[in-house]
């Protein structure tokens, strides 16, 4: 079977000031699949994302998204053009003065104002089964742990049926039996929609479980792109560095902290 291209990124180009984020960047990510964009803290991934959903507007190139240039819609009516996009942003975000039900119905009441109330309770209902919160409609976003916030936030992804996911760092900040949940509930989310996803992370391990792909990002651009399983035999000094510094396991991490604090006191 032919790959289609569910997005085609070229030349993209983004600026702050004099300082240059994204040069000449290109990327294709094929319908269905599951790219792992890779990199450094600090090197552009999450602004990547903005730009493909259309928060921002890049300064140079273009993002398509099944065939339509969303760069080139204006900013205020882009947002019809990126309904079949959902993001998992990096802090998940909830409405604090919302409870989960409303958090969840949230963007479905605005993707779909045609559906009845009763319709909407049916879907909620379904994606928090989906994420493992059915029961917790009550709840306001305080009273969820971290990993149940990331969770309700994928909730509020999945009921209105995006095509396409882009999820930044989705388990950044958890601990690691929590983050192996969020990866399962991405892979499911991935079997329930059949949608194209983007995972930033620096998390090598859900990179593997999650990713099809995965891509280096580096210097404004994808650096290297290629099949997991190849990806890691790729013979590339930046991307050996990045594995290096990225093996620290997380109970080597907390103990170099605390020997850094003991030098402090
Ligand atoms: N709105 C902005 N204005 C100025 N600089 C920004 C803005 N957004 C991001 N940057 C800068 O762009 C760089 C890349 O940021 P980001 O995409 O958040 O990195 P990461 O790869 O960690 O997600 C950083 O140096 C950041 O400070
Ligand atoms: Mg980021």
């Amino acid at each position: 079977m032919e790959k289609k291209p569910a997005i085609i990124i070229r030349d993209l180009c983004k600026k702050y000031g004099h300082f240059a984020v994204l040069k000449h960047l290109n990327l294709d990510v094929y319908e269905g699949e599951t790219v792992v964009i890779l990199g450094r803290s600090g090197v552009g991934k999450s602004v990547l994302l903005k730009q493909m959903i259309g928060i921002e507007t890049p300064d140079q190139g273009y993002v398509e998204v099944n065939g339509v240039r969303i760069t080139d819609i204006p900013h205020s009516i882009r947002h019809r053009s990126v309904k079949n996009m959902g993001m998992l942003f990096q802090g998940a975000a909830l409405f604090d003065s919302m409870n989960v039900l409303e958090n969840t119905a949230f963007y479905l009441r605005q993707h779909e104002s045609n559906l009845s109330e009763k319709e909407i309770h049916e879907r909620v209902t379904h994606a928090l089964t989906i994420v493992g919160l059915e029961g917790t409609q009550r709840k306001m976003p305080s009273d969820l742990s971290g990993g149940m916030r990331k969770r309700a936030a994928l909730a509020r992804l999945i009921v209105y049926r995006p095509r396409i996911i882009l999820y930044d760092e989705p388990t950044t900040g958890l601990d690691p039996i929590t983050a192996m949940q969020i990866n399962k509930l991405i892979q499911a989310t991935q079997q329930e929609l059949q949608a194209t996803s983007i995972v930033v992370t620096h998390d090598i391990r859900s990179a593997m479980e999650v990713g099809d792909r995965l891509a280096f990002h580096h210097d404004g651009k994808i650096h290297q792109i290629a099949p997991k399983e190849e990806f890691l035999h790729i013979d590339d000094p930046l991307i050996k560095a990045f594995f290096e510094n990225a093996a620290v396991s997380y109970e080597e991490l907390s103990t170099i902290k605390k020997e850094y604090r003991k030098k402090d006191d």
